[in-house]
């Protein structure tokens, strides 16, 4: 039975849905792993629920419609990866809604697959070995729940100290992968070394002009009250290299999908 279902690469690959389309298909290795769950996709720290996702089978889709024609002149964009001194850069993009389950996070998800798919066969193309993560999810409330562990007054030190590798970790992955998806980083009552940590991240990718999705569940311009102005103009800077669309809607979270 062919592998095209499974495989990130199958709606631009002329060997999808035949015969040659296992997998042991040595692509679909390179981007999904021997065991379906490594590779590029892998690396890219995607939750198991939001892999998969791409701009043409995403349940939000159709009603985010105007989003996602947005989007599908965006992601060709991402060609400038590969020109050295591209005319313009590629913009980063901020998600936000007032309520959640709109699918923000489906939607930077399927950016992130097509910013794999799109490295990986681009390298090819130009005989270039692809990068081993090119592409990295953060889940903001999931670091932050590590930096808990770890930054407690009597934690012990077997505890506290692979949460806080880990935590380094996702840190360094962050702010290395040319292409990161920062998911939810609105998030209040956080402790300022965390709020520290998130900035350090968002600086360093801004001052690189290195390509991010932000998701948020408040405007850009509404940020600063929630980042309280740490670093000077950190969100004017982050405006001028985004584009912003809210999602609007009723929350799909909890529904059963059919
Ligand atoms: N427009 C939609 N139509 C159908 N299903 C949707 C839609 N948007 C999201 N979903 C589904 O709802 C669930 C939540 O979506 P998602 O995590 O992307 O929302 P979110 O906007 O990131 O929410 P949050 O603000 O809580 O982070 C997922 O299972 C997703 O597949
Ligand atoms: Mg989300």
């Amino acid at each position: 039975m062919s592998n095209a279902k499974n495989c990130i690469l199958a709606q631009h690959c002329s060997l999808a849905g035949g015969a040659q389309c296992t997998k042991l298909c040595p692509s679909y290795i390179a981007n999904h792993g021997l065991n379906g769950a490594g590779g590029r996709v892998g690396a890219a720290n995607l939750p198991l629920e939001y892999r998969g996702v791409t701009l043409a089978n995403s349940p939000a889709r159709e009603e985010q419609a105007s989003i996602y024609r947005v989007l599908e002149g965006y992601v060709p964009t991402f060609a400038r990866q590969f020109e050295e001194h591209p005319e313009k850069p590629i913009k980063s993009l901020y998600f936000y809604s007032d309520s959640p389950g709109t699918g923000k996070t489906t939607t930077a998800s399927a950016v992130l697959t097509e910013y794999i798919t799109r490295h990986y066969i681009g390298s090819i193309l130009r005989n270039r070995q692809a990068l081993d993560r090119p592409a990295y999810f953060l889940d903001v409330n999931a670091w932050q729940t590590l930096y808990n562990k770890f930054n407690r007054p009597t934690v012990p030190a077997d505890v506290a100290e692979p949460a806080s590798r880990q935590y380094y970790a996702w840190m360094t992955a962050a702010e290395v992968a040319p292409f990161a998806v920062l998911d939810d980083i609105g998030v209040r009552d956080v402790t300022e070394g965390f709020r520290g940590d998130l900035h350090t991240i968002i600086n360093h990718r801004v001052t690189n002009g290195m390509v991010t999705v932000y998701t948020s569940n408040i405007p850009l311009r509404d940020l600063n009250t929630v980042f309280r102005e740490m670093k000077p103009r950190l969100v004017d800077r982050m405006r001028d290299l985004c584009i912003e669309r809210e999602f609007v809607g009723i929350s799909h979270r909890g529904l059963k999908r059919a």
